[in-house]
């Protein structure tokens, strides 16, 4: 799919992995669409990339009618560009800790691990949901490539936790294991109308989210690095999601983008 004066709707686009890829396909001539709860972050980082290329909607992913809102505002600011919708990047996501049970013997609390489902797998899903109905009816890109033409590209977030979790992790990994499961049917509902899927499986990366890691887990995961030994970068993240953006024959897949790293049990 063409990045070039096409449209691009980032869920969590105001901070970390979301805001660098926002900022990589601004400087690749596309237009972003940022979708986030932090109002301060959205509104900055759309006064530095120019209100011309990037539109924010405070939104929040786990509820329905916050998305349905943001729809109809990306699509009035799609209507005002003339940037048809290239790809959604659902890559809004919160991490909770909590043992099943803790050495107290108090259980982890569902209302927790409801959040995190709610946010990461709700979320994602929904929003993809919600601007189907548009995007299936948009004109297609004019080359044809063996049916139907292209008319975007969902990038899905996961985590190495979907395949290796950690104690404490089982909300966040069943989250992002349900992204990594639901790639190839969501590839295969939207195969017929041109919109490819592809998943990307970050490791450690640098951000927010993981500044709220403590040295201790900080240390203990750069011990069980393989190469390069230190955490990714946002605009690695950015540089995956711009080539799959590019490459045609991606599609259904769940790329890991962690540097060879298996996240161990013990820390
Ligand atoms: N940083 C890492 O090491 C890492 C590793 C693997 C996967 N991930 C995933 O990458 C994605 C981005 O994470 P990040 O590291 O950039 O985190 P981050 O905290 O820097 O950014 C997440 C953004 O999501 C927004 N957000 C949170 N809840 C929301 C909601 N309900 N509605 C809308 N926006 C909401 C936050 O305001 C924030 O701007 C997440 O899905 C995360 O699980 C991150």
């Amino acid at each position: 799919m063409q990045i070039k004066d096409r449209t691009y709707v980032i869920s969590g686009g105001a901070s970390g992995l979301g805001k660098a890829t926002a900022e990589l396909l601004v400087e690749n001539g596309a237009s972003v669409v940022i979708l986030d709860m932090s109002t301060e972050s959205g509104e900055e980082l759309v006064s530095k990339l120019g209100s011309t290329k990037a539109f924010f909607h405070e939104t929040d992913v786990s509820s329905s009618s916050s998305i349905a809102s943001a729809v109809k505002a990306s699509l009035e600011f799609i209507k005002k560009t003339g940037h048809e919708l290239g790809g959604v990047i659902p890559a809004a996501g919160v991490s909770l800790p909590a043992k099943i049970v803790d050495r107290n013997g108090e259980m982890c609390d569902m209302d927790q691990f409801d959040f995190v489902m709610n946010i990461n797998v709700r979320g994602s899903v929904d929003l993809v949901r919600q601007f189907c109905p548009y995007w299936i009816k948009r004109q297609p890109e004019k080359e044809v490539d063996g049916g139907d033409a292209e008319r975007g590209v969902i990038v899905l977030v996961a985590s190495s936790a979907a395949f290796d979790g950690q104690p404490g992790q089982v909300a966040y990994s069943a989250s992002k294991g349900a992204i990594a499961s639901l790639t190839l049917p969501l590839t295969r509902d939207l195969a017929r109308y041109g919109i490819r899927v592809v998943t990307i499986a970050p490791s450690l990366f640098e951000s927010r989210m993981t500044s709220m890691m403590t040295q201790k887990v900080r240390d203990s995961l750069l011990r069980v690095m393989e190469f390069p030994l230190r955490p990714g970068q946002a605009h690695e993240f950015a540089s995956l999601v711009k080539h799959s953006i590019e490459n045609k024959m991606l599609n259904g897949t769940v790329v890991r983008l962690d540097g060879g790293m298996r996240m161990p049990s013990k820390m």
